[in-house]
């Protein structure tokens, strides 16, 4: 593919930015951390904030880079933002209402976009390595919603990224669904498969402004490996260990999903390195930085992804070895990454972060105290409903111990009672599979539980409410309620840390 003499016009950031305006829907590529523009919105914030008067934009996107919601928000000219986000600036916006954040399953996105419901969409903006006159684009280290953003927006601005090499050529893998009634079966059947194109096909009319750039993605660091996800990720090793020698996973293995955040980072560092643990493949939404000492161990065999969310480290250490990662590494639509039809066939394992659970297997992994978003629901509903097995992992503490992650009930439900199968936490492992409402409570209290919580929780269960469940309405928030009042969920006298 020829991807020189653009007949398109190669502006400043700042010219691109001329052509949004207020009140528009812009659509952002990328993912996660992954693949993000890093110039024209940047450029917009900086005239917003030199022209002093109101600015709002509604956005789309699964990106999270700083270059996007920060630089936005901290103009505040955002006003809704969907389907995910994890800015600092913008959640504090959104928890203060003056932002719209809809929270939604990552591969609801598309189908609601296609019909219309969202609304229309005035530009799709993102990152491209390179581009053709004929409008072939070869995207960068994501793939996310690009080609549905790019097929139903009006215009299309496109940074091109010189930091990312024409050698991408062939990791990704371009498709999309039609939509009902003339929606097909997704024909892949392993990770490994590839079923579309390498490159993007775009209108070349629709493109208004092509910007030159060279600069990484800027990744939050993950933070250091501690003991206690090391412990979850034991846990982890040894419940998978456990039932395939039950036959309940084949021996060849199952495909695994892992989730977003430092937990998760550091509990399939613990995967990779156990060298009990069978190579296995990896089919999930993103891909962090100790994946990749898994595939260059051989450890991982295969991954497939909508971004590689890593440290520009990493991404180095990628882009040094491509030839040999672009047989073991496939980048494809979030459309795909998180459809419930490829997750139930090839009988994924999904491996997701809880902020809070409860005794009776309800999931919070979005709000702190049923009101304080934290980042979003991304894609854990789509992999947590549909898995093979489904895995919540969290610390059994947060805050310093102030907090218990294992709560009467969840003050907020992302997931519930019958999308959850696996609770892990540093103590222990709670198989929840088949099991009753008490049954359930009594598993969750004894092996995930910190000891220190264990009494608060058990007094709460013998308590017994009537009913099938025995849910003491009334008392179910009383540690939540704590936490508000003192900062500690610890009852009242034992506030420090064992
Ligand atoms: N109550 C209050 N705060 C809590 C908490 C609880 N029960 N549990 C964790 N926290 C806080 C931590 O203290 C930390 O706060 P800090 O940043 O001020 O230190 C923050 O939440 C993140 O916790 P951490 O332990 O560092 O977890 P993480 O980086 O592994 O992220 C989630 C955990 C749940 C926030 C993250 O996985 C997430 O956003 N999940 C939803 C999206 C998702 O699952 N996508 C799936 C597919 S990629």
């Amino acid at each position: 593919m020829h991807f020189t003499n653009l007949p398109f016009p190669t502006v400043s950031p700042a010219e691109a930015a001329s052509f949004l305006r207020s009140g528009q829907t812009i659509a952002v590529g990328g993912f996660a951390s992954a693949g993000s523009v890093k110039t024209v919105l940047r450029a917009l914030a900086a005239r917003i904030r030199d022209e002093g008067k109101p600015f709002r934009v509604r956005v789309f996107g699964a990106s999270t880079d700083a270059n996007v919601d920060d630089a936005l928000a901290e103009v505040g000219a955002i006003s809704y933002r969907t389907p995910y986000q994890s800015s600092g600036p913008l959640r504090k916006q959104i928890n203060a209402r003056s932002v719209e954040f809809v929270d939604m399953h990552l591969s609801n996105m598309m189908p609601l976009l296609k019909c219309g419901a969202l609304g229309p969409i005035d530009f799709a903006i993102f990152e491209a390595a390179a581009l053709s006159r004929e409008g072939h684009v070869l995207l960068t280290n994501a793939v996310g919603a690009v080609p549905t953003f790019a097929r139903l927006a009006r215009s299309l601005i496109i940074e091109i990224n010189g930091y990312h090499p024409d050698s991408l050529e062939g990791l990704h893998d371009i498709y999309e669904l039609a939509p009902p009634p003339f929606t097909r079966e997704i024909p892949i059947y392993r990770t490994s498969d590839r079923i579309g194109a390498t490159l993007l096909k775009v209108d070349p009319a629709k493109i208004v402004a092509v910007v030159r750039t060279d600069i990484p993605d800027a990744p939050v660091p993950f933070q250091p490996i501690d003991e206690t996800s090391s412990r979850i990720g034991e846990n982890i090793v040894h419940f998978l260990l456990e039932e395939r020698l039950a036959g309940r996973i084949p021996e060849s293995f199952l495909p695994l999903q892992a989730g977003v955040g430092n937990v998760s980072n550091a509990l399939m560092g613990a995967l990779c390195a156990d060298q009990a643990f069978p190579p296995f493949d990896m089919y999930s939404e993103i891909l962090q930085d100790t994946v990749f000492d898994g595939i260059e161990s051989g450890r991982i065999r295969f991954a497939s992804s909508a971004g590689l969310t890593v440290s520009p480290a990493v991404l180095r250490r990628i882009y040094d070895n491509l030839s040999t990662y672009r047989k073991k590494l496939v980048l494809r639509p979030q459309e795909i990454t998180n459809h419930p039809e490829i997750i139930r066939r090839i009988g994924l394992i999904g491996i997701n972060t809880a902020l809070e659970v409860d005794i009776w297997g309800n999931v919070n992994s979005t709000h702190v105290c049923g009101s304080h978003l934290v980042n979003g629901i991304g894609g854990s509903g789509d992999f947590a409903r549909n898995c093979y097995i489904s895995i919540f992992a969290t610390p059994s503490t947060a805050k310093g111990g102030a907090i218990s992650c294992v709560v009467p009930l969840c003050s907020h439900v992302d997931h519930t009672e019958h999308d959850t199968q696996i609770f892990v936490t540093e103590r222990g492992v709670a198989d929840l599979r088949g099991r009753g409402p008490r049954e359930r409570a009594q598993l969750i209290i004894d092996h995930c539980a910190h000891p220190d919580f264990q009494p608060i929780l058990r007094e709460y269960l013998a308590r017994g409410a009537e009913g099938r469940v025995g849910l003491d309405i009334c008392r179910a928030f009383d540690i939540h309620g704590a936490y508000r009042e003192r900062g500690s969920m610890r009852p009242e006298g034992r506030d420090l840390v064992k």
